[in-house]
């Protein structure tokens, strides 16, 4: 695939949003969602997209697939993945189901010809890695993470302004996820039975130490489980504290606490902090709002809720995903579209994994595990 109307660059266009370009609605790639709950989220924000289109839906939820159809009216939708995979108009199978069930879909996307967005965790069990690997080559397909976070307007300015210079080399990065789940456990009770939080909640802090730090040699973790865990019936950590040290010798720490009470005013759910030698910047999620320091010593507090609201969640409650799913699945389209990379892809996004699973073996042994 080779397209030349792209924007390699995804910069804001007009204030208002970032964009990979936009091509006429029939050359656009098509994309199936699998699970359509939070993938319903996808399919609102394909709207959005100038490089995608939403053209089918799977659920086994029948009510699931009925309110895909309102929000994409003409969408196909079934509830058997494989007749999904066998359709010659999806390029793209967006994967939105329980963790457990990733590494099986994405085997059988590829298999079936189709590039694949998987959302985070990419998996929770460290050793399919050469499986899918392996399937990607063989089949000569690519995967993109759809690590949310990395897409959501303060992360990307943090990025661009670390990549123009502005904090210089990275020292330290620090960046939590806490978010309480009492809501989610009774949404969705395979999170309680079916995965840990080391993968479904730390992949986002994880993930930003890992893209500012690169590889890391060791890992160390501490957990507990909260009252409020104990109460759904958790008997993995819900509260996990991890520190890293890079293969550069420099210093990580992720945290996630799942089960305390939230401090909207003065905490965000998602923060990550980046100490560097001219300068420090933290970006926040849900708020749209990044406050850095560099050199000049003049602190700046962007707030981008006006500029950039409508298109990140639409107006509705901050936190919707919806501007940040269309960046993720845009600069994957443009870097299918031109042949170029695209991040997190199936390496970056196994060797989270692999960093998780040491997270895993570090809470269960009390020892540091080296990478
Ligand atoms: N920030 C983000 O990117 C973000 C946010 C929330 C959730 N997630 C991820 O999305 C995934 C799903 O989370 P959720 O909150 O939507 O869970 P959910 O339990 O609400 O929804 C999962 C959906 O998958 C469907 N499903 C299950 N098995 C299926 C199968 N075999 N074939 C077709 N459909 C099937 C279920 O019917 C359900 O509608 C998880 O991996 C989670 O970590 C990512």
């Amino acid at each position: 695939m080779s397209h030349p109307d792209y924007l390699p660059t995804g910069r804001p266009v007009v204030g208002k949003r970032r964009s990979w370009g936009l091509l006429p609605e029939a050359e656009r790639l098509g994309v199936g969602v699998v699970g359509l709950h939070e993938g319903h989220t996808m399919l609102v924000a394909l709207r959005a997209s100038g490089l995608c289109r939403a053209v089918a839906g799977c659920d086994l939820d029948e009510a699931k697939r009925a309110d895909a159809v309102n929000a994409t009216p003409g969408l196909w939708v079934n509830a058997d993945y494989e007749r999904l995979l066998e359709r010659d108009d999806v390029d793209i199978v967006a994967i939105y189901t329980p963790d457990a069930l990733h590494a099986g879909q994405i085997e059988a996307a590829f298999k079936a010809g189709k590039h694949v967005l998987c959302t985070k965790p990419l998996v929770n069990d460290v050793s399919v890695a050469e499986r899918l690997t392996a399937a990607a080559k063989e089949h000569g397909k690519r995967l993109q993470v759809g690590q949310s976070t990395r897409f959501y307007e303060p992360f990307l300015q943090q990025r661009d302004l670390y990549e123009e210079g502005l904090f210089g080399e990275v020292e330290c990065f620090d960046a939590h996820y806490n978010h309480r789940m009492d809501w989610y456990y009774e949404k969705s009770p395979w999170t309680v039975t079916e995965t840990h939080w080391a993968y479904l909640g730390l992949s986002h802090p994880v993930d930003l130490v890992r893209w500012y730090l690169g590889d890391l040699s060791s890992v160390q973790a501490v957990g507990s489980i909260s009252q409020l865990g104990l109460r759904y019936g958790c008997t993995k950590p819900d509260v996990i504290a991890a520190q890293f040290v890079s293969k550069e010798g420099k210093i990580g720490r992720a945290f996630g606490h799942y089960g305390f009470t939230e401090l909207s005013k003065g905490r965000a759910l998602i923060e990550g902090l980046l100490m560097g030698t001219k300068g420090t910047s933290l970006a926040r999620y849900p708020e749209l709002r990044h406050t850095y320091v560099s050199s000049d010593g003049v602190e700046h507090d962007d707030d981008f809720d006006h500029a950039f609201g409508g298109y990140h969640y639409r107006h509705e409650l901050k936190g919707m995903h919806y501007g940040e799913f269309c960046n993720c699945i845009d600069s994957f389209a443009a870097a299918l579209l031109s042949g170029g990379h695209n991040s997190p892809d199936l390496v970056e996004g196994l060797e989270t994994v692999r960093v998780m699973n040491a997270v895993v073996r570090s809470l269960e042994t009390g020892q540091t595990v080296h990478l």
